[in-house]
């Protein structure tokens, strides 16, 4: 469905500054993954979706959708089939407009080309979307998207994104910024759109133990290469301590110790 083929990213070329993001990564990503993804800071997850969603070309290399070389078209013609989703819950929904505006954008987006208006029966569709999140947010259709807490809404963006029916969705840490009680709630909701939508997936965690509970497929990545691609059983069989191990196997060093990216060790 969306391969990517020999991809490079170098930033400030030629000069003192230039680093070497993205390392020729050849990737195909299936109907139905639901790819984690982990790897210390800088090493090159959130560069890989800029350039999956075409914030910017990549160096060298090619995407395809479908089939199809996307790889020069702009971010704005792949947002129709691409949904994203950031750390800061504020990228994800205009803040000065209401819920139900926010989520008619959306729902325009999933009918492309089709002429709806917010009628009655809209509004009672909306709420009961709303209703489903169980975050009190069927009674605040008309409360400017500003006025709701971080998890309030990345729930509401991810309720958004589903309405818009995209082929693929990027999830860049988009719980790490709430705290721990809505980041659970975020996550679950999540899991359960994918689940109830099929939606292909990529998610990028901080958290290994999250991304060895969650999806289908796992990648970790090491600077600017994808080190490690299990799915299936083995998959299913990884802990952290043998992700940690199988770090150390590949690249001969020893794994971050960074506290967030261990937790939930066993
Ligand atoms: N726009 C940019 N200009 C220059 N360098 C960049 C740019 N974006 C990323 N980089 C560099 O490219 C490398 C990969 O960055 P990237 O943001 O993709 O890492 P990451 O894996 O998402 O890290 P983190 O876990 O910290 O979010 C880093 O060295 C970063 O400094
Ligand atoms: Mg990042």
């Amino acid at each position: 469905m969306i391969r990517l083929e020999n991809l490079s990213k170098i930033f400030n070329e030629d000069t003192p500054n230039e680093t070497l993001a993205l390392r020729y990564i050849s990737l195909d990503i299936k109907e139905g993954d639901f790819i984690t993804i982990i790897g210390s800071n800088g090493a090159g997850k959130t560069t890989l979706f800029n350039i999956i969603s075409g914030t910017y070309p990549p160096t060298e290399g090619r995407v395809f959708i479908d089939g199809q070389d996307v790889t020069r078209h702009p971010e704005y013609k792949r947002a129709r089939y691409i949904g994203r989703i950031f750390q800061d819950p504020l990228l994800g929904t205009a803040s000065n407009m209401t819920l139900e505006d926010n989520m008619m954008i959306c729902y325009k987006k999933g009918f492309k080309g089709l002429r709806i208006s917010l009628n009655h029966k809209m509004k009672e569709f909306f709420r009961e979307q709303l209703d489903q999140l169980d975050m009190d947010l069927d009674n605040r259709m008309k409360d400017n998207v500003v006025l709701l807490s971080g998890g309030q809404r990345q729930a509401l963006t991810l309720l958004m994104m589903a309405i818009s029916k995209p082929k693929l969705i990027l999830l860049d840490e988009h719980t790490a910024a709430l705290d721990p009680k809505n980041a659970q709630i975020v996550l679950a909701l999540t899991t359960h759109f994918i689940r109830e939508y099929r939606f292909t997936t990529m998610m990028i965690t901080h958290n290994m133990s999250q991304a060895i509970k969650y999806g289908t497929r796992l990648l970790m990545m090491d600077k600017g290469e994808i080190i490690l691609d299990v799915e299936g059983e083995e998959k299913k069989d990884l802990t952290v301590d043998k992700l940690v191990k199988k770090f150390h196997e590949i690249r001969k060093r020893t794994f971050e110790t960074d506290e967030v990216l261990l937790s939930g060790r066993t």
